[in-house]
């Protein structure tokens, strides 16, 4: 497999597989696209509890085939924006400053001694769609605005999901996933200004997460969320991060 010449992005030498590797003291980690073959990894991580608890958009009870029809949907969607982000490479190699509008790497892996890997968790960006507006047309309107603006503009709300396998929480990772995601990619490759978060109340380790790469906690709306797994929700705490 030959490994494209790139700036951007680290290129396994054996598969050819992008990655951002994250800094010390988690250089064993990577942020790469998702496989198709990380059904079964996604499958064991929504059997959790302490995972499936937090999440609002997964299917309850969350099926072999619920993951297997996932990665369905964004293997295609990283290929994309691994074709984007090389288009956009090349251009900017010419001179022009060049914005993407996604981000090709976003599944967290473990690489072992042997070279293997182990799949820890997600982390995503995606247009902000302000979850927590419980006026629905008004959430839409709100949604399509956003969805609607130029690539590029600083006025974008841009948004991350994320989620960890649960023998893996509490160990950094999501932090640190997060800080080389906004240095590596959301800041330089595309633009990212503003980024909004949505955390169920009273979930205080996605609110660290944020808090400690530089969001501030700024506003706590109260409804109650009945989740696809029957959990009531008390609200969200909704986290702003703008650029300097
Ligand atoms: C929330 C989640 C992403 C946090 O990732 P993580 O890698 O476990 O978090 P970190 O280890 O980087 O911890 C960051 C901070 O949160 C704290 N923290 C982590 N989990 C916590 C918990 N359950 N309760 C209280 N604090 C917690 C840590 O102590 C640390 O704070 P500190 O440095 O002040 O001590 C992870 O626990 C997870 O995936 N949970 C299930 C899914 C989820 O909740 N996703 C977010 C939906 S919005």
């Amino acid at each position: 497999m030959s490994t494209p010449a790139s700036s951007w992005l680290e290129y396994n030498p054996t598969t050819g597989e992008p990655f951002i590797r994250l800094p010390s003291p988690h250089t064993n980690l990577i942020l790469t696209p998702p496989r198709l073959g990380d059904a079964d990894a996604n499958y064991t991580t929504m059997q959790d509890p302490r995972v499936y608890k937090t999440l609002s958009g997964p299917p309850f009870p969350y099926l072999q085939r619920h993951a297997t029809e996932w990665l369905a949907l964004i293997v295609p969607q990283a290929a994309d924006a691994l074709r984007e982000a090389r288009a956009a490479e090349a251009a900017a190699s010419a001179g022009a400053p060049v914005r993407v509008g996604s981000c090709p790497v976003r599944y967290i892996r473990e690489v072992r001694a042997d070279g293997s890997d182990v799949l820890l968790g997600d982390i995503d960006v995606h247009r902000c769609a302000y979850p927590d507006v419980a006026d629905v047309e008004e959430r839409l309107r709100l949604a399509k605005v956003n969805a609607d603006r130029e690539l590029g503009d600083p006025e974008i709300d841009w948004c991350i999901g994320d989620c960890l396998a649960a023998p893996y929480h509490g160990k950094g990772i999501m932090t640190a996933a997060l800080a080389a995601l906004m240095e590596h990619w959301l800041m330089p490759r595309m633009g990212v200004r503003k980024i909004r978060v949505e955390t169920f109340e009273g979930n205080i380790g996605s609110v660290r997460v944020f808090e400690k790469n530089g969001f501030a906690l700024e506003e706590t709306v109260h409804w109650n969320l009945v989740t696809n797994c029957g959990v009531v929700n008390t609200g969200y705490h909704i986290l702003w991060w703008r650029a300097p």
